[in-house]
């Protein structure tokens, strides 16, 4: 167990990150698509969903761990892919690899990250899966593919629910992008936040390292065309590679059921914690359906406005067979730094493991709709 550092909840850590970074930063982290109803309604939705409490049964041996993919692991629970991790904290990236490998948790690495795929997987000794933006550059893409198996990837995600960036109010507000707009007010939030700025120029300003290191791409274009992800790219990518796909961003049952079709590994339920579709549906509302659509026997993993470690136990009941957890993370990092990602696994884990005693299971396996109230 971490030191608590006066975090006892996600929504501790929230708000000490919000005070601890510049505001640009945290409106990054933090915020979501156009005025953010999906990301809210993910959140309200989760809330919603109520398990019903079970008494007078012995649930003295719970047990978290288990097998996802092929990946023996701790939790239930892992590390959603997020780009640009070390803007959170320096050495972000450095201290989620190490959480993984301490933890035994997936990390989903970035396309986008701040450090190179190559060492990802090495500090995070194994428990690393790759996470795949198609666009850009044909060639870029396939150089990632070959890097990722050459570092020894065993999973690779394919994100798909990012066919145009969203409109990112909050972002634009306080001129978050790629170069950042360094008006008056951001040097002003900049010049607030002295530590953050100091141990971020120190540690040298983080770089899109998957780009830099390419022989094709030479910089990350956030906005750049991302059409290159279409069925037929599935297609070639199921048949190049070899180990375990995922595709991450499907909330519809028919794109679901067509895309288990194809002889992928796991879909991936998200709706990219609302920031892409701001009408999206509560992602927790699409996994049942999904579930129906694929049947039992597809592993479904997913994300969405996990807060509480009861919201673990709450996507299990729905069908989801492990789950990520996004911005949870960050802002641990934003607050205390590597010991603030182990706080907030720490209060993740101990919030399943409680809820899973009060509603009478001990084992993950045993969790299901007949745990839902209603
Ligand atoms: C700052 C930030 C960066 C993200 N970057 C990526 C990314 O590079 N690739 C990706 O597939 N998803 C990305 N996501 C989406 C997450 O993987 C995940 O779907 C989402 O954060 C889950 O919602 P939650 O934050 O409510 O847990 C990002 C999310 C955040 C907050």
């Amino acid at each position: 167990m971490a030191e608590h550092q006066g975090i006892f909840s996600v929504s501790d850590a929230r708000r000490r990150a919000q005070k601890r970074l510049p505001r640009m930063i945290f409106n990054y982290i933090d915020g979501a698509a156009s005025d953010e109803v999906a990301a809210r309604l993910n959140d309200s939705a989760l809330s919603a969903l109520r398990l019903m409490p079970r008494v007078l049964r012995n649930v003295d041996s719970r047990r978290l761990d288990g097998r996802i993919l092929g990946m023996d692991v701790d939790l239930p629970f892992g590390i959603a892919p997020m780009g640009m991790c070390n803007l959170s904290w320096p050495g972000g990236d450095r201290a989620l690899a190490r959480l993984a490998a301490r933890r035994h948790m997936p990390l989903c690495v970035s396309t986008a990250a701040s450090t190179s795929l190559e060492q990802m997987i090495e500090m995070a000794e194994g428990y690393a899966w790759f996470q795949l933006y198609a666009g850009q550059s044909d060639n870029f893409v396939s150089e990632l593919i070959e890097r990722a198996e050459a570092a020894g990837y065993q999973h690779f995600i394919m994100t798909v629910d990012v066919p145009v960036l969203s409109v990112r109010n909050r972002e634009r507000s306080t001129g978050f992008g790629h170069p950042p707009r360094m008006d008056l007010a951001a040097i002003a939030d900049f010049a607030c936040h002295p530590r953050w700025v100091g141990e971020t120029l120190l540690a040298g300003v983080p770089k899109p390292m998957n780009f830099n290191l390419s022989a094709y791409v030479s910089s990350f274009d956030r906005g750049g065309n991302r059409a290159a992800a279409d069925w037929e790219f599935l297609a070639r990518l199921r048949d190049r590679w070899p180990h375990k796909l995922i595709v991450k961003g499907v909330q519809s049952p028919d794109d679901a059921h067509r895309i288990a079709a194809m002889g992928v590994d796991a879909l991936y339920v998200s709706n990219h914690g609302g920031r892409q579709l701001n009408a999206a549906p509560a992602v927790i509302d699409s996994l049942p359906l999904v579930r129906r659509a694929v049947g039992d026997d597809m592993v479904l993993i997913f994300d969405g406005g996990v807060r509480r470690g009861e919201d673990v136990i709450k996507a299990r009941a729905a069908g989801a067979d492990f789950t990520m957890v996004g911005r949870p993370f960050l802002y641990g990092l934003g607050a205390a730094g590597e010991k603030g990602v182990h706080r907030i696994t720490d209060i993740l884990r101990e919030e399943a493991d409680t809820s899973m005693g009060m509603i009478g299971e001990t084992d993950l396996a045993a969790i299901g709709a007949h745990n839902l109230a209603g």
